[in-house]
């Protein structure tokens, strides 16, 4: 009799009362009733929730409890309501359905990285940003603030690299101007901003290559003592931070330093990533080491340079986040390692297996959110593949590890929001929306409760979310075509 109640229920609930939050909860449970929306929440503390960002949320006709046992929890929950209560007041209805949801997250870090460096964003505008994910329940917004086309954050005691390194003239021809950086203090501040959306903000301090802009204003940092200017063009510049030079690593450990004190998070990228060799390689003291060991490498080079930058980060309690390159024999213990580079899974996770560290990933295939949505649409770069919503929402960031694997070795799931076409907030939210919301699912919700059909049910209402929120993003006029199709 109760199977059969339950077959009934499940029958007769209409499609109405299904619930369209996203990221999916990983355990919804429907009961019989409804709760006038204007109902008072009762907040609970409960020690028998283990995950830091688990919440339950329970409706019933009379009371809404919110259980939680850490801010974070209780933060969820209110997203997970909120999105509820609009859904139903976009629906014409007055009252909730009567549910627990019982949530927690597949990945400790589920994280948005943007790219100032390329393109400025204004304080005001990274805490719209910011707003946004938070209701998705990204945690770490990774900021890439160093590269080759602008330096973007004070250091005291390197005052030219805001001087200097935050002043481009141009960008491949536009003749468009892109200056601006970040005092410290409006840093701190937007950190406290960030927080309070149980947002960590992750920087990013982009070594040894991409560091035109600070060489630009500080010629001593490159092995030849360039004189260049800030980058104006995309690519992959040769002017590395020098490895030989003590100057060099002091530059570096004084950066670290000061940034450690503005960002309280653990974390700290340090880049690593497109860092050709051949002007250290030129440097007499790599022709040095080479004659007292001929079977040098480059890359030996490069496990140095991180192992002298990881002593660092440790000094300031730090942990790196490094862009992985397969060909770097030896990272240091403890880093950290993003898997981004097209078609190189298989290999970092055999490597991650084997080395013994945690991966982010963020590969190219599933997590780029600067390539184009569809074929012919923005950004027009030749070389780009699509990313469409769907490929986004089929990915599961564990690969084909088993559970024991994944939690040994995935620490979590980042999109990469690089910004060399990123003029405006208005194309960021339109490159990151929708896919952000089919990647929080893939940092957040457990396989078997993903489903791209359910997704694609869940999302005219999420748009709309969106759109009252002023946040702009790409129409995925794709899907309208296949429901049409179906009807
Ligand atoms: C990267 O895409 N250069 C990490």
């Amino acid at each position: 009799m109760k199977k059969l109640y339950y077959i009934l229920l499940f029958i007769t609930l209409p499609l109405s009362a299904q619930i369209k939050i996203i990221p999916q909860p990983n355990e919804v449970t429907y009961h019989k009733g409804s709760c006038q929306l204007s109902t008072q929440i009762t907040y609970k503390q409960d020690n028998l929730i283990t995950n830091p960002e688990g919440y339950q949320l329970v409706i019933k006709p009379k009371n809404i409890t919110i259980k939680y046992a850490t801010d974070a929890g209780k933060f969820y929950a209110e997203q997970s309501l909120k999105q509820l209560k609009a859904q139903v007041k976009l629906e014409g209805k007055n009252a909730f359905p009567c549910l627990t949801i019982t949530d927690a997250p597949r990945f400790a870090y589920r994280a948005l990285m943007i790219d100032p460096a390329r393109h400025y964003w204004k304080i005001s505008e990274m805490k719209q940003y910011i707003d946004v994910m938070a209701q998705y329940k990204f945690n770490y917004l990774h900021l890439h603030l160093t590269d080759d086309q602008g330096w973007r954050i004070e250091i005291k005691k390197y005052p030219k690299l805001t001087e200097i390194g935050s002043k481009r003239t141009d960008f491949e021809g536009s003749k468009r101007n892109n200056d601006g950086f970040y005092t410290q203090a409006e840093m701190k501040e937007l950190v406290q901003y960030a927080l309070e959306r149980n947002v960590q903000l992750v920087p990013e301090f982009d070594v040894p290559g991409h560091s035109d802009a600070a060489v630009a204003a500080y010629p001593f940092l490159s092995c030849n003592d360039t004189i260049i200017g800030v980058r104006t063009t995309a690519g992959v510049s040769k002017n590395l931070l020098c490895f030989a030079k003590p100057e060099v690593y002091t530059f570096m450990d004084d950066v670290i330093t000061e940034l450690s004190e503005v960002f309280p998070c653990k974390y700290f990228h340090i880049g690593g990533d497109e860092a050709p060799t051949d002007k250290w390689m030129e440097h007499p003291e790599a022709k040095r080491l080479l004659q007292a060991n001929p079977s040098l490498k480059a890359q030996d080079l490069m496990s140095e340079f991180f192992h002298k930058v990881n002593s660092s980060l440790i000094k300031n309690g730090k942990q790196p986040l490094i862009w992985m390159e397969l060909d770097i024999p030896n990272y240091p213990q403890g880093s950290i390692m993003y898997l981004w580079r097209y078609r190189t899974t298989p290999q970092v996770l055999e490597r991650a297996k084997k080395d013994g560290f945690k991966v982010i990933t963020s590969p190219g295939e599933y997590a780029y959110f600067d390539y184009p949505q569809a074929k012919d649409d923005l950004p027009n770069v030749g070389w780009m593949p699509t990313l469409t919503l769907q490929r986004v929402y089929e990915f599961n960031p564990a690969f084909n590890l088993t559970t024991e694997e994944e939690k040994e070795y995935i620490f979590g799931v980042e999109a990469t929001l690089w910004g060399e076409s990123v003029k405006d907030l208005f194309r960021a939210f339109y490159m990151t929306y929708p896919r952000a919301l089919a990647l929080s699912e893939a940092g957040w919700t457990q396989m078997p409760q993903r489903n791209w059909q359910a997704f694609i049910e869940k999302l005219d209402f999420h748009l709309q979310y969106l759109l009252k929120q002023g946040v702009n993003y790409r129409p995925p006029v794709e899907l309208s075509q296949l429901t049409n199709s179906k009807q």
